[in-house]
């Protein structure tokens, strides 16, 4: 059966913990390496990622093309509004093409009804690579960051403070199946997605709903947040008054303990969500967040290519 990875529970927490504990192996054989060279093993040789991206991206775009080309295999960027599906051809014909073409799909879109369309019809892997609904390749990332910062997953006390977006969804999707727990601090109006707090819950994950930023920070061991604006919501009416109590700023970070971290997916906006004195500091592990993407992204694609 084909393998997707739409979100975290399509592998599961065993999947999840081999994800990330292949991820480290990876990075450390390959510590001194120039960043484009091929791992000793390439283990994706001769393979193809399609990419398809609806939004913008960064991270997401280098970080899986650098993750195919060190598995030994290549990657091809589609910008959506160039190609036929811009001028409404289907997903579903898209997919049968693709899958035709390519070895595996990642696909970042708004409406995720649209990625679980590609893996309807596709006969190769799709990997959400976000949508509206959620990130779970960025989550695998964070994952893997905060054990190397010498954290262990289960009873970690992750405090969310800010927008109720798609990667808090995933987080709370991650702690019910990694056995963590998530303080989210919201604005009123802003809570996370009532779906995802269920699934945490249901997984054993305590889930702690504020409207209190500091209440949420109170000795957490993670302090995470994103931009306040996600892209697709460019028009959000009155949002950023709202959220102006939920900065995450020296004083927040002073609830938490001495040796939290400080997690963001990024693109940072310095000065709403974070002040630059906390994204600066030594607590602040975002640029080993955004380097892990690579890692994280190299054993999804191997996960869902049957390697592990
Ligand atoms: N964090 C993240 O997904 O970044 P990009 O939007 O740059 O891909
Ligand atoms: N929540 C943000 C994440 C960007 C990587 C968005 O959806 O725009």
């Amino acid at each position: 059966m084909t393998r997707h990875f739409l979100d975290l529970s399509d592998a599961g927490g065993d999947a999840i913990a081999a994800m990330i504990a292949d991820a480290i192996d990876r990075k450390a054989a390959r510590a001194d390496y120039p960043k484009g060279r091929t791992d000793d093993d390439a283990p994706l040789a001769g393979h193809v990622l399609a990419m398809i991206f609806e939004k913008n991206s960064t991270r997401t775009r280098v970080s899986f093309d650098m993750a195919m080309r060190q598995l030994g295999g290549t990657a091809l960027v589609m910008d959506a509004a160039s190609t036929q599906l811009g001028r409404g051809e289907s997903i579903a014909d898209t997919a049968r093409v693709l899958s035709r073409m390519v070895d595996a799909i990642m696909i970042r879109t708004d409406d995720h009804s649209k990625a679980e369309e590609m893996a309807a019809h596709a006969s190769v892997p799709v990997i959400n690579g976000l949508t509206d609904r959620s990130h779970p390749c960025q989550i695998v990332a964070d994952l893997l960051t905060v054990i190397e910062h010498g954290k262990a997953l289960p009873g970690l006390e992750v405090a969310w403070v800010g927008d109720g977006n798609n990667v808090l969804s995933s987080i709370l999707e991650a702690a019910g199946l990694m056995k963590f727990n998530v303080r989210a601090g919201t604005p009123e109006g802003y809570e996370p997605d009532a779906e995802f707090v269920r699934i945490a819950q249901a997984g054993g994950a305590t889930v702690t709903l504020t409207n209190d930023a500091a209440e949420a920070a109170r000795n957490a061991d993670v302090i995470v947040t994103d931009t306040w604006v996600s892209m697709g919501q460019e028009h959000a009416v009155g949002k950023l008054a709202a959220m102006a109590p939920f900065q995450v700023n020296e004083a927040l970070m002073a609830h938490a303990k001495p040796d939290a971290i400080f997690l963001h997916c990024l693109p940072a906006h310095l000065g709403d969500e974070v002040t630059e004195g906390v994204f600066e500091s030594a607590q602040s592990a975002v640029f080993d967040e955004a380097e892990n993407r690579i890692h994280a992204q190299k054993s999804v694609l191997r996960w869902v290519l049957g390697q592990l």
